[in-house]
């Protein structure tokens, strides 16, 4: 804590009297933002070899930064470091640390720069590995998608619009559906790395500086493609962040709209699949319960990341160039939708990867509901030559009739098709099956085994 009197080390020089507790309350980050210390070393390290290669600083002051700063991982990493809410932030707590350690060089780590690109930096390279770890979890996620899709191709399940039975579809058809929106979620993160990976390190405060700093050097050492542009923007530039939690918005609602049927598919009233025990818990009270919570808490999960995009969008809104210290907000928001993203692509990996589905009811409801209408209605056109629009009106009539005696289409008799309309002939019968139904519809990406196998060996083959 700090003392009242003192002022701040780092950059006190013209106060006279240290902030008030309430002030360092508001002020400090360290309490977050101590996890991109390890950004914070590897930015400081390369800005510190970049100015002894530019002869800014000596080479043997860039050795004692880089070992102190190495000293002070290994503090960080084993839990010996010790934080200090007086030094604000992370910035700060390590380069006091490094001035105790090495002494005297620690002071000239922060030529040429500001906390202010610093910060841009070791945010960025934080936020590029989340970048690069939900990639790597939204590979992983589709993977266990295509063996549920492979597994299950032939399986019949009831297609559904309005979560009214509409018309058959396969189970390998309804997991690879998922597997195309998560490759979009995917190729949103991989996009937005792509444009967010310039280094805003040399930007300075907000107007580049006079040391002769190679800025491209410390880029390449820290696996920028470029540095970025503009200082200006360069340090007031938080859209790498927006867009993350934007694609994790995307995805963390892709994931709620899985997980929601998970729910219901699980419930006892549609038993379309069992999910593991090790993706569910029971009830304190009622003995029969096993309850689906890992679908639950995904499917809540958008909440928190979307209210970190807003959260965020509305701190960045109506902000003038350049930084500002409204931008220190942007941190916990993004800590918090990453790690709750990852989270729930791991819990619904894991569930899909466990998860049975059950065919017996799958099937029994595939055919419920006159699922296969539309078949009927098109054998209607395609083989008795009739206009689209008086078979539909045909087979709604025979709908009627079976919903009226109770039955399936197929457990009407010719005969009783015929009172309906003379031209219907034996040949009906062939096409009132859920089989083939799913097997007719080969056209491309439709539901028909065939057509799904195909897709699953092209996202094979991507994701090899
Ligand atoms: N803790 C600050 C942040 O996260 C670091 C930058 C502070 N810069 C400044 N000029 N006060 O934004």
């Amino acid at each position: 804590m700090s003392d009242k009197n003192s002022s701040n080390a780092m950059w006190g020089g013209r106060f006279a009297s240290g902030p008030d507790a309430i002030m360092e309350s508001i002020n400090a980050s360290i309490d977050f933002d101590k996890r991109i210390a390890v950004q914070d070393i590897a930015g400081s390290i390369a800005h510190s070899a970049m100015l002894a290669k530019q002869n800014i600083i000596t080479e043997t002051d860039a050795e004692a930064i880089k070992e102190g700063l190495l000293i002070i991982l290994s503090e960080i990493e084993n839990g010996t470091f010790e934080y200090s809410k007086a030094l604000e932030d992370i910035h700060m707590n390590i380069e006091s640390r490094l001035k105790e350690i090495i002494g005297e060089p620690a002071g000239r780590l922060h030529t040429g720069r500001s906390r202010n690109d610093q910060v841009a930096t070791d945010f960025k390279l934080w936020t590029r590995d989340q970048y690069d770890a939900i990639i790597e979890g939204l590979s992983e996620l589709m993977k266990a998608l295509i063996n549920q899709a492979d597994e299950g191709a032939e399986i019949v399940m009831p297609g559904f619009t309005h979560l009214q039975v509409a018309q058959p579809v396969t189970w390998g058809h309804h997991m690879m559906a998922y597997v195309e929106m998560f490759a979009r979620d995917r190729s949103r993160f991989s996009d937005a790395r792509a444009r967010m990976n310039e280094s805003p390190l040399g930007a300075a405060a907000l107007a580049g500086t006079g040391f002769p700093i190679d800025r491209h050097d410390t880029a390449h050492a820290l696996g920028f493609s470029a540095p970025s542009a503009n200082s200006l923007d360069a340090v007031s530039d938080r859209d790498f962040a927006l867009e993350f939690l934007s694609a994790s918005s995307i995805c963390a609602t892709h994931l709620s709209r899985f997980a929601e049927e998970l729910v219901i598919w699980s419930s006892a009233q549609f038993k379309f699949v069992t999910l593991s025990d090790k993706f569910s818990t029971g009830s304190s009270i009622m003995p029969q319960k096993k309850n689906p919570d890992a679908a639950e808490l995904i499917r809540a999960k958008v909440g928190r990341i979307t209210g970190s995009l807003v959260g965020l969008l509305m701190v960045m809104k109506g902000l003038p160039l350049a930084y500002s210290k409204d931008m220190q907000e942007d941190k916990e928001q993004v800590f918090d939708a990453s790690d709750s993203l990852m989270l729930a692509l791991a819990a619904m990996t894991g569930m899909v990867s466990d998860m049975k589905p059950n065919i017996a009811s799958l099937e029994s409801a595939a055919s419920s509901g006159f699922s296969t209408a539309t078949d009927l209605a098109d054998w209607l056109v395609r083989d008795l030559g009739m206009p689209f629009r008086e078979a539909h009106h045909i087979t709604g009539a025979l709908v009627a009739k079976a919903e009226e005696k109770g039955c399936d289409l197929p457990d009407l008799s010719l005969k009783e098709m015929q009172k309906v309309n003379e031209k219907i002939n034996v040949d009906v019968f062939n096409f009132l099956g859920v089989q083939n139904s799913v097997a007719s519809r080969q056209s491309y990406g439709g539901t028909a085994p065939k057509q799904v196998r195909m897709q699953i060996a092209r996202w094979r083959e991507v994701l090899s």
